[in-house]
């Protein structure tokens, strides 16, 4: 048990907390050079070059004609960054716009507090790719990240349908740390892309942001340890309660 991990005890919702003692409280309610570029890509390419064949596609789609291929076009691996690019900074923006909801209905004190933290963090993600836009000369505009749309939506859900209680903030655990794994997978994927281009500062910006959703993550599994126990504790004493009352 790490009960240990989390300290305020401090109950902002104010009604009785008598499962406080792990601490735990309720909450109130420049692109780089032509050379570096050069130099990069080309080591990458060797490397690629040396340990992959292409597939000849005997069994793709195309050659056997089942799909149509109209809407398909050539694209380049700079288009390819430059649409992630557009797509993660979506999903920035949808989630500043969900995280002050789900901070809200945090019901302990320590998930509110990581959530209103990371709110503040992913301003700094969105600005990072503004800058990153700006730097690459890329028009400032989002590619819907239908990806987050579903994650934010199932965290929604979770709101929904559980009554303010630990037990939806283990819920909500869960929930949040799919949306950090989601980014990331986004940011661990461009930091690839950004070095095979050779964009290294653009690199280091994306892998700031990564080293950061990374923090949030490890951050929310120390909070779950102490959630899921208190959650357990009061499944457990809802049972009991349930079994006392059912025989007399
Ligand atoms: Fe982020």
């Amino acid at each position: 048990m790490a009960k240990s991990t989390t300290t305020s005890a401090s109950q902002k919702k104010g009604s009785t907390d008598t499962k406080s003692g792990n601490g735990i409280a309720k909450n109130d309610m420049s692109k780089n050079t032509k050379e570096d570029t050069m130099k990069n890509s080309s080591s990458k390419y060797d490397t690629a070059k040396s340990g992959f064949s292409k597939n000849t596609g005997s069994n793709s789609a195309s050659a056997t004609g089942s799909k149509s291929s109209s809407s398909k076009r050539h694209k380049t691996l700079e288009q390819l960054f430059e649409e992630e690019l557009k797509d993660v900074y979506s999903a920035e923006k949808q989630l500043i716009e969900a995280l002050p909801k789900m901070a809200e209905a945090a019901y302990s004190e320590e998930l509110q507090d990581a959530f209103e933290h990371h709110l503040q963090q992913t301003k700094r993600h969105a600005e990072r790719i503004e800058k990153i836009f700006d730097r690459m000369g890329i028009k400032k505009e989002e590619k819907k990240c239908f990806a987050m749309e579903g994650l934010i939506k199932e965290g929604n859900k979770i709101i929904d349908e559980f009554d303010e209680s630990f037990v939806r903030d283990s819920a909500l655990i869960i929930g949040s740390q799919k949306i950090e794994h989601y980014e990331i997978a986004s940011y661990g994927s461009l930091c690839e892309l950004a070095d095979v281009l050779g964009y290294g500062k653009v690199r280091d910006l994306l892998h700031r942001t990564l080293e950061e959703e990374m923090d949030t993550d490890e951050h929310l599994t120390m909070i779950s340890q102490a959630v899921n126990d208190e959650a357990y504790e009061m499944s457990r004493d809802e049972e009991h309660a349930e079994v006392y009352s059912s025989e007399r």
